[in-house]
């Protein structure tokens, strides 16, 4: 069994103080003209996150939303460079991303995050720190497809047994049962997903229509 951080954690000893912010999220989202949200990406290796997160936020942005991109692949390069592909590893992965997603809501951002999140109890967890600005898409792809674009050479290698653990694999996926959105990967373009997930965040007020005034600018720009 993997210990869920949350539950075993001690909370500073009751020493700790909560400080009230100066600058507020209300008043960051007005200054923003757009409310911060948290969007989830999960899905297998290979499934798409990455690109369709990247995606999405470069459409966000060109509509004047601040978005930041937390994807896996960068974050354990980082931050969570002391953590592994065994279950612990990947519980405290998500549940620190959990986390860090929940302050970037807070600082009025749209967050996208690319982690495959194989666990439905981690990817509650991170829904249970903001439940009301969380948007889950399940990039669904399946395996076979994952397998056979074999991106990075790693299913390869996993089935040739030189990576232990690997989704999918050796190691499980458990797929959401009620994502907010989900993306059929495995047959639609990165440009259909994309433009389905925009639609969709459209309809539930998080990003605004695009701005005709916005699209004349950006005509006239240089660069
Ligand atoms: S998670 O399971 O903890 O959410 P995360 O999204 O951070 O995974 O990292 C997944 C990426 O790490 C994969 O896209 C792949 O490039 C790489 N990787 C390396 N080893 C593994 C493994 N054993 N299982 C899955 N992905 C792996």
């Amino acid at each position: 069994m993997t210990a869920r951080a949350d539950e075993t954690r001690p909370s500073g000893g009751g020493n700790l103080t909560w400080h009230r912010p100066a600058v507020t999220r209300a008043g960051r989202e007005a200054l923003n003209r757009h409310r911060g949200a948290t969007l989830w990406f999960t899905g297998l290796s290979g499934s798409g996150k990455s690109t369709l997160a990247n995606a999405v936020a470069a459409e966000l942005h060109r509509r004047g939303v601040r978005t930041y991109v937390l994807d896996g692949d960068n974050i354990r390069q980082g931050l969570n460079k002391d953590l592994d592909f065994s279950a612990d590893g990947r519980v405290e992965n998500i549940r620190r991303i959990g986390e860090v997603a929940k302050l970037f809501t807070d600082a009025g951002l749209v967050t996208l995050t690319a982690f495959i999140s194989p666990y439905r109890e981690d990817r509650a967890l991170a829904r249970s720190l903001q439940p009301e600005d969380f948007v889950e898409v399940h990039v669904d792809a399946d395996l076979a497809t994952c397998e056979s674009r074999d991106p990075k050479g790693l299913y390869g290698k996993a089935r040739a047994g030189e990576i232990a653990n690997f989704t999918g694999i050796d190691a499980p996926y458990e797929a959401p049962e009620n994502p907010e959105i989900r993306v059929d990967a495995s047959n639609r373009s990165v440009g259909e997903c994309a433009a389905q997930i925009v639609a969709a965040l459209e309809e539930r007020g998080i990003v605004p229509a695009p701005d005709a005034e916005r699209e004349d600018d950006d005509d006239d720009e240089e660069e």
